[in-house]
């Protein structure tokens, strides 16, 4: 944890970002070969009315228009991807030098206007002929990326600190081999799908290494941007706290919407158990040697977080999904708002993964438009960046070491599937012009940015009032030491205060006692341990805290009305027929 501060850290980073072909056009210019995407978005149907990123923003041609508007709004980080198949036309071989004069450019234009630029190896947009040797099915894919990864930092790393090695391996590997919406449009199963996520995983430590071997620049800064699904407590019960923290850890059947199915292997070196369960036979054979190259150190752990899915606990005690209400604001895509999605995520992953926080994206689409004033008013916008920003805000105040945040995205661009539909930029586009329009969000931003954050305290209201630090402290290490037997007399002396007093202030803001509190969390975490292992019940009792079986099935009993066993067999005979309990396509798209 880091020190505790209601501030944004000192050198706290203000970004926007995009990705090549979502902006770049100039799909067959100069040289460049085409992407999985370029085969893909000439298929009839493939996107909303036939739309492709032939031209997008034209940004190849107009990046400097683009990095002075960038500068005007405060940006201080722009993370932008790499096209592949414009550095190498085949994925493999011959480097177009013409590519790495654009990044060259762009790079140096950026370092003239005091920005910093992030750079992103890949974003989806595969060498189409790297694809017709197998893609991501091919275990050489990871060398193939290696290959790429060198050239990139050969040529580019005296400027360039700041690495991302992948976006969101759930998205093309979900949609682009297992429902087949996105490119390259495949549709296989799950043991193929397993596959060419454990070559992504490949690949991704490949390029760590590679960086780290070769980089001009002395301490490069690496990490990648995984989709952070996240589940938020509906309430603040122990209950609901549990069922969101067991949904953010699920790994559920039929594909890879999920956290840890990526995140351990990259930070643990191993699969999760809970997803060598749920995919069993499916799961990729896979040595050790392999775990070594997929968990090279990175620096961070990059969030790309947009909503988040409001969960409660079932009457058994798993994730059951909360339906928004009539009243909830959604965004364009008909994505919830739910703005504590950028407190849990952070917090949730910095737990877990003891590594700093970047939030690597987060925006909003709506239909926005350019007013008669010549200006574009979107205050939905504004609303979701305050929003968000206040939730950041409140996950850095508890400690939470957040290094930066990158709006999603700069300009309005190609949304995949969704075509020119979806506008999510602080800057519009017009694309029959191509004239760009700073949105008023740019300027909400801009103020922000600047203060370094300090603006948006204004917008703070009572509810975010926060929790007395003692009374946070208090459920942190509840939450942490759950398997230790502790007590309120220990609990306290930990943290330096009288027992009275601490569980006065509890009372105060919760309505439960300190007491009961601690119980029920003991009894919550139990639970998910008879749910999702086979574990003895002794264990489950000593690693819940008790001191023995018979003090926890008392407990057990007290609070839920039947024995661990009991509860343990009902709600597997349950679990199987409950239609809320949450699944892998309640998270994105
Ligand atoms: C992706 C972007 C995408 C955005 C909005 C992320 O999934 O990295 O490419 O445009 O979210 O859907």
């Amino acid at each position: 944890m880091s020190k505790k501060t209601d501030r944004f850290p000192d050198g706290f980073i203000w970004g926007a970002s995009t990705a090549a072909y979502q902006i770049e056009g100039a799909w067959n210019e100069d040289g460049k070969g085409p992407s999985v995407w370029d085969m893909f978005t000439q298929q009839k149907d493939r996107t909303w009315k036939n739309s492709d990123g032939k031209i997008a923003c034209d940004h190849y041609h107009r990046y400097k228009e683009d990095i002075a508007l960038m500068r005007q709004i405060g940006i201080k980080a722009y993370r932008f991807s790499i096209s592949w198949p414009r550095i190498m036309p085949n994925g493999t071989g011959k480097v177009n030098e013409k590519g790495i004069a654009f990044y060259d450019n762009l790079i140096n234009e950026l370092l003239d206007n005091d920005i910093e630029p992030w750079v992103t190896i890949f974003h989806w947009d595969l060498p189409y002929d790297l694809f017709l040797r197998g893609g991501w099915l091919n275990r050489k894919s990871a060398d193939w990326f290696a290959n790429y990864t060198k050239i990139l930092v050969d040529r580019f790393s005296d400027r360039v600190k700041h690495w991302i090695t992948i976006n969101e391996p759930q998205c093309f590997i979900q949609l682009g081999h297992k429902s087949g919406t996105h490119a390259p449009g495949l549709q296989l199963g799950m043991p193929e799908v397993l596959l060419a996520a454990h070559h992504t995983l490949l690949a991704h430590g490949r390029a760590v290494s590679v960086i780290r071997e070769y980089s001009k620049s002395k301490k490069p800064i690496i990490g990648w941007a995984p989709a952070c699904s996240v589940y938020c407590p509906a309430t603040q019960s122990v209950e609901d706290l549990a069922a969101a923290r067991q949904a953010f850890n699920g790994v559920f059947p039929d594909g890879v919407w999920n956290n840890r199915w990526w995140g351990d292997p990259v930070v643990f070196g191993c699969y999760p158990e809970n997803g060598l369960r749920t995919f069993g036979d499916a799961v990729p054979k896979a040595t050790a040697s392999d775990f070594d190259i997929i968990s090279q150190p990175i620096d961070f752990y990059g969030c790309n977080i947009s909503h988040g899915v409001l969960v409660k606990a079932s009457a058994m005690g798993g994730p059951e999904k909360v339906e928004s209400g009539q009243n909830t604001n959604l965004s364009l895509y008909g994505w919830p708002q739910v703005p504590d999605c950028i407190y849990w995520g952070p917090k949730y992953i910095s737990e877990l993964y003891s590594l700093p926080v970047v939030i690597t994206e987060n925006g909003f689409t709506d239909i926005d438009q350019v007013h008669f004033d010549g200006a574009v008013h979107d205050s939905n916008r504004i609303n979701f960046l305050i929003k968000h920003l206040l939730s950041l805000r409140k996950a850095i105040s508890e400690g939470i070491d957040v290094r930066g945040y990158f709006h999603w995205s700069y300009c309005d661009n190609f949304e995949w599937q969704e075509g020119y539909r979806q506008r999510f930029g602080l800057v519009h586009i017009d694309y029959n012009t191509q004239k760009r329009t700073i949105k008023d969000s740019a300027f909400t931003y801009k103020g922000i940015a600047e203060s370094n954050g300090e603006s948006i305290k204004m917008f703070a209201t009572d509810s975010e009032d926060e929790l007395p630090y003692i009374v946070k402290e208090a459920v942190n290490y509840i939450e942490r030491n759950i398997s230790e037997q502790f007590n309120i007399k220990t609990l306290a002396n930990k943290l330096r205060c009288h027992p009275d007093f601490l569980s006065r202030r509890f009372k105060q803001h919760y309505e439960v006692s300190l007491k009961d509190y601690i119980r029920h969390a003991r009894i919550e975490f139990s639970r998910n341990l008879l749910r999702t292992t086979n574990i003895i019940i002794d264990d489950v009792a000593d690693r819940s805290g008790f001191s023995d079986r018979i003090r926890y099935s008392k407990v057990f009993r007290e609070l839920t009305g039947m024995t661990p066993g009991q509860y343990r067999k009902q709600y597997r005979e349950t679990s199987d027929t409950s239609p809320n309990l949450i699944s892998g396509n309640d998270t994105p798209r």
